[in-house]
Parts: C-alpha cells; sequence; structure tokens
C-alpha cells in the first residue's frame, strides 16, 4: 500500500514537471527555439557573457592600439584582441571600450549607435535611460536579456554624445562585422539610423528602412527606431512593436 502510494506520488511530480516545460516551452523560453545547440564536446555549461572590461588578461595579449585581422575565432578572444584599440580620436577619452555583451550562442543581436556617459562608466552597452527601454522591449518579446547579444557601432564614447564622425565608424565597423560574423544571428534589429545605415550600405533614414525586407550575411535586418527615439516620441512605440513581432515570427520559423 505504502509502494502505491509513493508511486502515485512519483506520478503526480512527473506530471507537474512536464506541464511546467510546456508552459516554459509556450512562453518561448525553452532552448528548442532560442539558442542553438551547443557544439558537440560542451556539455550543458551556461552560457558565458563576453568578459568585463577588469577582467585581468593574459600577459601575452599585450594591449593592441591598431587590432588587424587575421581575427580571434571567438567573442572572448576578439574582446582581447580590440580591447586596447586607439584607432580614433574617442579612444583618448573613454573610461572603457564598450564592447558589446550577452549570450554568444544568441540567435538575436541588437546594434545601437554608440556609448553614452552611463555605458561608458560602466563598460557594458545600453546600462543608462534608453538601455532601461531596451530592457523592456526585449522582456515584452517574451525574452531576457541575457539571451540575446548587445552591442554598438562605434566602441567609444563620443563626446557629449555627438553623432559619430565618418571616420570613426570606418575605424569602429570591422569589429561589428567581424562581432557579427562570430555570432551568426539568425535576426539583428539595428537600433536607429547610423547602425542600420552601416549595415545597409544606405543613406536613407531610419523611417525609410524601417519595415523592408533586409539581410546581412543570412540574417534577418531588422531596422528600427532607437530606444533614445521612443523616449522622445511616444508614438515610436508602436512601429517598433510591429517590427519585433516581425522579429519574432522569424525567430520562431527559424530552425535552431
Ligand atoms: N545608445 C546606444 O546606441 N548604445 C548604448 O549602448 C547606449 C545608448
Amino acid at each position: 500500500m505504502e509502494r502505491e502510494a509513493l508511486r502515485q506520488e512519483l506520478a503526480a511530480i512527473t506530471a507537474d514537471a512536464t506541464k511546467w516545460v510546456q508552459q516554459r516551452r509556450v512562453l518561448g523560453e525553452a532552448k528548442v527555439w532560442l539558442e542553438r545547440p551547443l557544439p558537440p564536446g560542451r556539455g550543458e555549461e551556461p552560457s558565458t557573457a563576453t568578459p568585463p572590461p577588469e577582467l585581468s588578461l593574459p600577459a601575452e595579449s599585450a594591449p593592441n592600439a591598431n587590432p588587424q585581422p587575421p581575427w580571434a575565432p571567438s567573442l572572448e578572444a576578439f574582446y582581447v584582441q580590440v580591447r586596447g584599440c586607439r584607432r580614433c580620436g574617442l579612444a583618448a577619452k573613454r573610461q572603457h571600450l564598450v564592447f558589446g555583451e550577452g549570450d554568444p550562442r544568441a540567435r538575436l543581436a541588437f546594434v545601437g549607435e554608440a556609448p553614452g556617459a552611463d555605458e561608458d562608466a560602466q563598460g557594458r552597452p545600453f546600462v543608462g535611460a534608453a538601455g532601461q527601454l531596451l530592457d523592456k522591449i526585449i522582456i515584452g518579446m517574451g525574452l531576457r536579456r541575457s539571451q540575446v547579444y548587445i552591442c554598438n557601432l562605434i566602441k567609444c564614447r563620443p563626446p557629449f554624445n555627438r553623432d559619430p564622425e565618418e571616420a570613426e565608424v570606418a575605424a569602429c565597423r570591422p569589429y561589428l562585422e567581424q562581432q557579427l560574423a562570430l555570432l551568426k544571428p539568425r535576426v539583428i534589429v539595428a537600433l536607429g539610423r547610423h547602425a542600420a545605415q552601416a549595415l545597409t550600405g544606405s543613406g536613407e533614414g531610419i523611417g525609410k528602412l524601417r519595415g523592408q525586407d533586409l539581410q546581412w550575411q543570412g540574417a534577418l535586418l531588422v531596422p528600427t527606431y532607437h530606444p533614445s527615439a521612443l523616449l522622445r516620441d511616444e508614438r515610436l512605440k508602436r512601429p517598433v512593436w510591429e517590427d519585433m513581432k516581425r522579429v519574432l515570427k522569424a525567430l520562431e520559423a527559424a530552425q535552431p
């Protein structure tokens, strides 16, 4: 009799666990579509974000002021390769080179313009007011910030948050391209005009670029308004949400 009670209890626990997994899948939290499978030989270890700038680095990787290809084969190693970059004038005033962060296996990448004061101080992208709004957008999509990858076109803060200059974009663009080539996301969201123009090669404004079916090296490229623009004009929230619905559809349709 005691044995039968135990069997029933085990069956109930199993049913609960199955239901929980199914609910997580419905909520989009299951790994089945959010993350690519791990390469063979790697267990289910937690994903590692890009190392923070204060990490002490091996002696042989002395900072390189003008990093050149061949580029390192992983995001972590690539960060080490470029962290001492002084290719343009922004390096002299920066507190941190803001490389980017997130899941190196993420299927969704957000690309912003350039770090602001908060990002420069912390060495992390999108941690100020615009970042808080981006976090809300990500949560609204049923995702967590740790499940996506976030970076910028320009890795160092332009003074007084001015627009990036052509020479700064030219110096930094190869870093973004290599970052995305290593990440191989299914969908790239370009936040604002500068990221959208850099990734499309177009000179059009963001209002013209958004809503088009664009590609970047096999990934769906979705230009949308920058979160800072949404902070200034609430009416832009609706079109951004329409764009995020397209992003979710594309992620759902893509194979893991
Ligand atoms: N704006 C950006 O484009 N990037 C950041 O990291 C923060 C604000």
